[in-house]
């Protein structure tokens, strides 16, 4: 596909996924406060679980959360689930507009474990296949035995990040661990959330007792869907941080973030009966920034430090920087997929190449995000060269 049409799908389907995952995340997030700031009001009919009172848009707001008895279905009822299926449909619109069409260059870089076209078989067997499995893990298992699926659904978890590291290139192993939670949190709103709403409104329409068994798993699987929020934003971020994705413990890093941001969320569902919360997120806030800053110290791989700077003259910078970059990154690309200088970032004259310097650094030689998929085979030896030009004060004299 051109690369220019390439871009207005990938902008229009980031831009629609962004909005519908605000609206679903939103929404869940207000009924999960709802939920938990609800009064009990006396002398109401058997069936009000609560009442709140908000102040919004001038004007109040008042809510009560109740069961309805036979002969009381409202005529206009709202419900909520095409926001989690916009924000799923149009994630996965993304994964195959940015990893699947093209040539697998964002899925696995050059001379890496594995061939681009393995790479797309694999990256689809892997969503499907855990997505399956987690499922089936809490049907069966998870059933009555919570503690035991938790466990098998951590560990699995755990296995997904390290494979997906060790197989794809560091952003798509990050965005193929969120398309896997993603999909899970879609496909637990479509098999149990909304069949257990449809038969409370038809036993409610019928009179007759609901079938407790659905809501219960339900409840289970919104659950998990809370705890998934936060990781899963990480995810969607981390994708602009090659720091994270690049680093040479990238799973490390994943796995700490998304502990970190279950946590939050966790302290976050608890606040209303835990008295320490606001010391307890504290703690959990600064250990996962220590944890952060611990793993930016060590990410290894050529920085150019250590030792005494030497001096590295521009004209071998220059070298590496058209043979392995400027295929891309100039005014008159010459890549057979790019033939419009990446992000705009180009660099045809030092004075460019100086003033990206410090994205460079990140790009190129802190991560390997750089050249994309390694097209241009760059070399561990010419990244080192780069880190440190720019160590040196990346000087154009
Ligand atoms: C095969 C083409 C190709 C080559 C070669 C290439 N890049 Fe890129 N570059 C890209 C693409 C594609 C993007 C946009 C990635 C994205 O969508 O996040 C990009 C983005 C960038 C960015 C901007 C990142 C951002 O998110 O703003 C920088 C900086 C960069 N490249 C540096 C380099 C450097 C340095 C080299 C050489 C060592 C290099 N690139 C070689 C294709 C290439």
């Amino acid at each position: 596909m051109d690369s220019n049409v390439r871009e207005v799908f990938d902008l229009v389907a980031r831009w629609i996924h962004l909005i519908a995952g605000i609206m679903w995340v939103g929404n869940s997030m207000l009924f999960n406060w709802l939920d938990r700031n609800l009064e009990k009001v006396e002398g109401r009919r058997k069936e009000h679980i609560g009442r709140i009172w908000m102040l919004h848009s001038g004007a109040f707001y008042d809510v009560e959360k109740t069961m309805l008895a036979p002969g009381e279905m409202p005529k206009v009822l709202h419900w909520f689930k095409w926001q989690s299926y916009t924000t799923w449909m149009s994630g996965i619109a993304l994964l195959f507009i940015v990893y699947y069409m093209g040539d697998g260059s964002f899925l696995v870089n050059s001379g890496g474990p594995v061939s681009p076209d393995l790479a797309k078989d694999l990256g689809i067997g892997i969503l499907v296949g855990s997505v399956i499995f987690y499922d089936l893990v809490w049907r069966f298992i998870g059933k009555t035995m919570e503690r035991q699926a938790q466990v098998i659904s951590l560990a699995a978890l755990v296995g997904l990040v390290w494979a997906c590291t060790h197989v794809f290139n560091g952003r798509a192993a990050f965005i193929h661990v969120g398309a896997v939670l993603g999909t899970c949190m879609a496909g637990n709103v479509f098999l149990h959330i909304m069949p257990s709403q449809r038969e409370l409104v038809k036993a409610t329409e019928e009179g007759r007792e609901q079938d407790m068994s659905l809501s219960l798993r339900a409840k289970q699987r919104s659950i998990h869907n809370n705890y998934m929020t936060f990781p899963l934003l990480f995810i969607m971020l981390s994708n602009h941080f090659p720091s994270t994705y690049g680093h040479k413990y990238s799973w490390l890093v994943l796995l700490t973030m998304m502990l970190t941001g279950a946590l939050v969320r966790h302290i976050l569902n608890v606040r209303f009966t835990f008295k320490a919360w606001i010391p307890a997120l504290a703690t959990t806030i600064t250990g996962g920034l220590i944890a952060l800053i611990y793993f930016m110290g060590i990410r290894g791989g050529s920085s150019g430090g250590g030792g005494p700077v030497e001096k590295v003259a521009f004209s071998r910078v220059q070298i590496v920087i058209k043979e392995r970059c400027m295929p891309c990154h100039s005014e008159h690309p010459t890549d057979n997929v790019y033939t419009q200088a990446p992000k705009g970032v180009m660099f045809d004259t030092p004075a460019q190449i100086k003033a990206y310097a410090d994205q460079i650094k990140v790009q190129a030689v802190v991560s390997k995000a750089m050249p994309q998929g390694n097209k241009t085979n760059i070399t561990e030896g010419e990244r080192d060269l780069l880190g440190k030009w720019i160590l040196g004060g990346a000087n154009i004299e």
